[in-house]
């Protein structure tokens, strides 16, 4: 079994008894106001030009600001949540593996509401043929944009390798990324690390990006940290190791073609800015996100994207009510969606009763949607106080 080393757990055939999902629906139509466009040739196979064009340049625009792929977290009740958050803001889902797809049938993996575009698919591999295979299915799915998995720490006995460990096979990520462009019009994108182990990452960094540059990646994000694969936790690799943004802007000034966003431990819109500023095309923010998202993504349409936008925890509940429903009636548990929303009022009056009255009765039977609005009572009285 391939293990995920990005939170321990196991991964791929361990999640093919996931309950099926809603049928994928063709991505929706939406505004491209403002969306940088790509120009980049896709291979000729598009039917849908329009469409392709559509999904692919969103997907780019999007990309100064994106959430982190994240396993247990960014699923599609999440994505569901940041979208309503941020019309703008690319989204990732959780790393699906390359081996789960399309050797264990798990397609619904790919399950996703056409409300979360722009979403990335984030796969994690090392077989060029097999990656290939897995990002055609992605983009059959609707996804965007095909992301490989160069950063989580994983485990290096098991075969078939993925994730941070491809940072010492950079020949071997550009065959892998070379057939996932060969068969899919997404654009593929690497998200990768400084380094691991006892790498230099002032070589090795520049090597693996001249390597992937090379077989047609336009995009990459660098999580501005190493990975041990050895003597760190998943947990300890995303804090232990300094994070080095010197060296990742140094990137941006030696890869001036490539569009390069920046991980790791950024906590606000102020610091995206900031970086946003110094030259980079992209912030990718992960925990803070997660854990505060409405702090994060309220104004990131208007700061970062210069769009119209704003929102308020209050009615990115309203908003949610539906898609609970719709979850429930389909079989899903109340927590399935509201463990997501635990951080919705982060910072604010309330907070600590919001998190109380949801994660104490999300899991109840027959709890239901109106937990919701007990919950939101809680918050007003506080604010009211
Ligand atoms: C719970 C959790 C799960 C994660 N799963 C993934 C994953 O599936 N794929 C991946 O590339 N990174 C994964 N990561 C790493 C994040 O994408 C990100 O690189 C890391 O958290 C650093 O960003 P941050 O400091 O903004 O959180 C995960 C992080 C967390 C906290």
């Amino acid at each position: 079994m391939f293990r995920c080393g990005c939170d321990g757990a196991a991964l791929a055939f361990a999640r093919l008894d996931v309950r099926q999902e809603p049928t994928i629906e063709p991505p929706h139509r939406r505004n491209r106001a403002g969306a940088r466009g790509t120009g980049r040739e896709r291979n000729g196979q598009v039917a849908d030009k329009v469409l392709t064009e559509d999904r692919v340049t969103d997907a780019t625009g999007a990309f100064a600001l994106s959430v982190a792929p994240m396993m247990d977290w960014t699923d599609r009740h999440c994505r569901y949540l940041h979208r309503l958050l941020s019309r703008r803001a690319l989204l990732y889902t959780e790393m699906v593996t390359a081996p789960a797809l399309v050797r264990g049938g798990a397609v619904h993996l790919l399950g996703h509401d056409p409300a979360e575009h722009p979403v990335a698919l984030q796969l994690g591999g090392s077989d060029p043929a097999e990656l290939a295979q897995a990002a055609r299915m992605g983009w059959d799915a609707g996804y965007a944009e095909i992301n490989l998995n160069c950063g989580c720490p994983s485990d290096r006995v098991q075969s078939g390798c993925f994730g941070a460990v491809l940072m010492e096979r950079p020949a071997l990520v550009a065959d892998c990324v070379a057939a996932m462009i060969a068969a899919s019009p997404a654009e593929v994108t690497v998200k990768c690390r400084i380094g691991v182990d006892d790498q230099d990452p002032a070589d090795a960094l520049p090597r693996f990006l001249e390597a992937v540059r090379a077989a047609g990646v336009r995009r990459v994000i660098i999580h501005a940290r190493k990975a041990w694969l050895k003597g760190l936790s998943p947990k300890e690799n995303r804090d232990v190791p300094p994070l080095d943004y010197a060296l990742v802007l140094a990137m941006k000034e030696a890869f001036p073609d490539l569009s390069i966003a920046l991980n790791g431990g950024v906590h606000s819109l102020d610091e995206v800015q900031a970086l946003l500023a110094q030259g980079l095309d992209g912030v990718m923010i992960g925990r803070a996100a997660y854990q505060r998202p409405a702090d994060i993504l309220c104004g990131a349409d208007a700061r970062i994207f210069g769009a119209p936008g704003g929102c308020d925890p209050w009615q990115a509940v309203t908003e949610m009510k539906p898609h609970i429903a719709r979850h429930m009636a389909s079989g899903g548990r109340l927590h399935d969606v509201t463990r997501h929303m635990l951080g919705l009022f982060a910072g604010r009056p309330g907070a600590r009763h919001w998190r109380r009255v949801l994660s104490e009765g999300g899991t109840r039977p027959g709890a239901g949607p109106e937990l919701l609005d007990r919950a939101l009572s809680a918050v007003a009285r506080d604010a009211a106080a």
